[in-house]
Formats: C-alpha cells, sequence, structure tokens
C-alpha cells in the first residue's frame, strides 16, 4: 500500500487509555508530560531536554499531526482523559510503508512509570497494529541496559532477535549496545 493511499486510522481506546494521533492545541499537555519528567527520560531518549516552551511543544504536536496525515511518521500520544501519560508511535525507520515493518518507541511520563502503564500501552499498540494497520512485523528496540524497557517487551511476547554492540552512544557520548525485540503478525494471530 502506497502512503498516499493508506490513511491511518487516528485513534484507539483500551480501557482507560486512549492512544491517538497529536492535534493542534496538544502542545500544553505535551510540555507539562516532557518538562516534568526529563530526569527520568534524559538517560534513555535523546530528545529530552529540561526546557520546551508551550511554542516549542505545540510546533511539534502540529509537525506530528501534518506527517501522519501524509503518512510520513506515525507519532502517537497515549491518554488518560486529558492528561498525555506518554508517547508512542509506529515508526518507518525499517522501510517504506508497504513493506509492512515498523518500530514501536515508547516513553510514559514519570508520574506514571512503574504502574503497569507501559504493558498496557504495549499490548494495546500490537492489537490495533495488527488489526487496523497493514503492520507485518514491529520491532521494539532499547538499551541494553535499560530493564524496564526490555521487560515491556518480553510481557509483550516480542522475541529478542539479537543484540546490536556498540552501535548507538548513551546521553553522555559512550558507546552502547542495543536489543532488537520484533513480534510478526502471524505469531501474533496465532496468540490472540
Ligand atoms: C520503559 C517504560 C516505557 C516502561 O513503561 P512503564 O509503564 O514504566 O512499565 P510497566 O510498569 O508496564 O512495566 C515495567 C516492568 O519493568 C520492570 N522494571 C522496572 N525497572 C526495572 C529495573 N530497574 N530492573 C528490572 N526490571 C525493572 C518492572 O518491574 C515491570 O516488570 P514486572 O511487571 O514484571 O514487575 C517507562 O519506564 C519509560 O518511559 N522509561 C523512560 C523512557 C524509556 O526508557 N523508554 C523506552 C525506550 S526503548
Amino acid at each position: 500500500m502506497s502512503p498516499s493511499a493508506f490513511l491511518a486510522p487516528a485513534a484507539y481506546v483500551s480501557g482507560e487509555i486512549t492512544i491517538r494521533a497529536y492535534r493542534p492545541g496538544d502542545g500544553p499537555a505535551l510540555q507539562r508530560a516532557v518538562v516534568t519528567s526529563y530526569q527520568h527520560l534524559r538517560p534513555w531518549m535523546p530528545w529530552a531536554k529540561p526546557e520546551q516552551s508551550v511554542d516549542e511543544s505545540e510546533a511539534l504536536c502540529r509537525s506530528f499531526a501534518g506527517k501522519y496525515l501524509l503518512g510520513q511518521e506515525f507519532t502517537l500520544g497515549i491518554w488518560i482523559g486529558d492528561e498525555l501519560v506518554g508517547g508512542t508511535g509506529y515508526h518507518l525507520r525499517w522501510g517504506p510503508l508497504e513493506l509492512g515493518n515498523a518500530e514501536i518507541g515508547m516513553w510514559v511520563s514519570a508520574a506514571r512509570a512503574g504502574q503497569g502503564l507501559g504493558t498496557r500501552a504495549l499490548s494495546a499498540l500490537l492489537e490495533w497494529g495488527f488489526t487496523a494497520w497493514p503492520w507485518q512485523r514491529l520491532v521494539w528496540l532499547c538499551d541494553t541496559r535499560n530493564l524496564a524497557s526490555a521487560r515491556v517487551a518480553e510481557k509483550g511476547g516480542l522475541v529478542r532477535e539479537g543484540t546490536f554492540r556498540s552501535d548507538a552512544l548513551t546521553v553522555d557520548g559512550s558507546r552502547r549496545d542495543t536489543h532488537l525485540f520484533a513480534i510478526l503478525r502471524d505469531e501474533w494471530l496465532r496468540r490472540a
């Protein structure tokens, strides 16, 4: 399916969680979530900054919304009511849309981490991704030191296919390793 033919679904509700595309007006919620989570995100998310203005956050949300509509990148927010509790997405880092591969990235706000939200969000993304999206293979990468992230992938039923050695940099600039986890559509359907 070509990106121009594919109209990506915009939202998925699973229990109390809504996972949806960003919209104009989401900037204040994004700003609040990332600025209050800086210390928690800093070791793992290279984009985390100690300060981010509401205007910068709003511009990011609009950029995410535009790319989503164009089928270029599918960045999603995780919401509980009107609180943005995390961010995720199906990222086209493993070839074009028609190949059916996407990478799921995720962060959960500091206030909400460690309460099972990441696990629930990944389960929802697998269900949504393999029923309403054209994904055949969903990938999850994590720093080998990020035990919470690896655990979330394992609990989601993803298979650890390998470990890239010295392929990335930590925020401090030293080299580090990356685990690659993945799950195939057929595997997920058999399990479901
Ligand atoms: C990684 C992240 C998305 C997980 O979301 P979460 O809501 O905190 O995760 P959950 O509460 O669903 O589950 C976390 C699991 O990791 C385990 N865990 C957490 N810290 C751990 C540690 N230091 N060592 C071992 N296991 C750990 C928890 O015990 C839990 O497993 P369990 O249910 O078997 O006990 C979230 O913590 C986060 O945003 N971290 C910062 C950004 C990040 O690292 N993103 C991932 C990049 S790949």
